[in-house]
């Protein structure tokens, strides 16, 4: 058996960092992460460890902290891959608060590029958004589509991260790669890890598990008045566990020398579009739960309908969409029902 490769992840306690590193370490793969617990559960690392019954290192350190960072990494040589989750990701928390935004995303990602570079980490993905494209009407939306204004500051350092990245990469030895997801939902089948909202969620999912659950009286339908077939907002919906499977593969295809140039760009979408209502319909079939909730006024900022061209991963990357919508809403209702069990807030 040869050494496993050793994976930085920053964010791993995170939604989606979380899910990853569940796919790496099944896969045989070495990790370490980093997380400084600001948006995100620190017994989540106990969960992974539980789950794939498997050791990680974890350090909890903000990657701002650049001295701290170097110490971590000079403390573990030749690191194959880097995979930069962390970042905060509220769009309206980014709209009150636009420079906490800018100083916590963009100075992270400056210092672990600057950590790749220092340390010859030849392979590097970075965790972006559709939220680049801003609000396209070309649809669905290809990496060719061109991209727009961001409707939020967090879509803006989502925007400007790449910008940096693909500028870096043309002097740079590191070989790059950026990923825009689509609306990653759901959680891991094991109802063990899954998405853990910072505060009242603002995201439709979210809203949806925990009115069902009686968290919440009810949530609103930002809008059913807007031109789609059900007037209702239309979105790209794909299981978390898919987009982390899309990391281990992008890495790998970094790692094997396959890629062509050194800053690539893939989507990372179910390639379906599906409305709000018909979302809230999958829940209530595969939940058995009649949700509450009102048709109120569109939210400002969103886009009426974006869904993603996924070819270039699949053909690219061997990336398959596996999971479908009705799987999507049971594991995100599985994940709420754990919740309460274990009192999890
Ligand atoms: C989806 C739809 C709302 C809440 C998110 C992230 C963004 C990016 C893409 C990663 C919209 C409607 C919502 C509610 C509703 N992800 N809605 N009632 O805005 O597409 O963006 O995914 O980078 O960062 O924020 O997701 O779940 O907030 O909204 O009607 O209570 O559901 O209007 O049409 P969004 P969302």
């Amino acid at each position: 058996m040869s050494t496993p490769k050793k994976i930085l992840i920053t964010g791993g306690n995170g939604f989606i960092g979380s899910h990853t590193i569940i796919d790496l370490l099944e896969k045989g793969y070495e990790v370490i992460s980093i997380d400084n617990v600001s948006r995100s559960k620190q017994f989540i690392a106990e969960k992974i460890k539980t789950i794939t019954q498997k050791e990680f290192t974890n350090y909890r350190v903000d990657c701002r902290d650049l001295p701290k960072l170097r110490n971590i990494v000079s403390g573990h040589p030749d690191i194959a891959g880097i995979i930069h989750f962390a970042a905060f990701k509220s769009v309206s928390e980014s709209v009150q608060k636009p420079l906490i935004y800018f100083d916590n995303n963009m100075n992270s990602t400056i210092n672990i590029l600057r950590i790749a570079e220092e340390y010859q980490i030849p392979n590097f993905v970075f965790s972006s958004s559709c939220s680049v494209y801003g609000n396209t009407t070309e649809l669905p939306v290809s990496e060719l589509t061109p991209l727009s204004t961001p409707e939020s500051p967090y879509g803006w350092t989502k925007l400007l991260a790449e910008q940096m990245i693909e500028a870096h990469a043309r002097s740079a030895e590191t070989n790059f790669i950026s990923l825009r997801y689509f609306n990653p939902v759901g959680a891991h089948e094991s109802g063990a890890i899954g998405e853990i909202p910072y505060s009242d969620p603002e995201n439709l999912v979210p809203n949806i598990t925990q009115t069902a659950i009686g968290k919440k009286e009810g949530f609103t339908v930002f809008g059913n008045t807007y031109n789609t077939p059900d007037g209702s907002c239309i979105r790209d919906y794909v299981h978390v566990m898919d987009i982390a499977e899309a990391h281990t593969l992008a890495l790998e295809y970094l790692m094997n020398g396959r890629n062509t140039s050194n800053y690539e760009v893939f989507n990372l979408g179910s390639g379906k579009g599906i409305s709000v209502l018909e979302l809230i319909n999958a829940f209530e079939k595969v939940s058995g739960k009649q949700l509450n909730y009102t048709i109120g006024e569109p939210r400002p900022g969103d886009v009426v309908s974006i869904y993603a061209d996924n070819t270039k991963a699949q053909q690219i990357l061997g990336w398959i969409c596996k999971r479908n919508i009705d799987e999507m809403m049971l594991s995100a209702w599985n994940w709420e029902l754990a919740m309460q069990k274990e009192q999890i807030i």
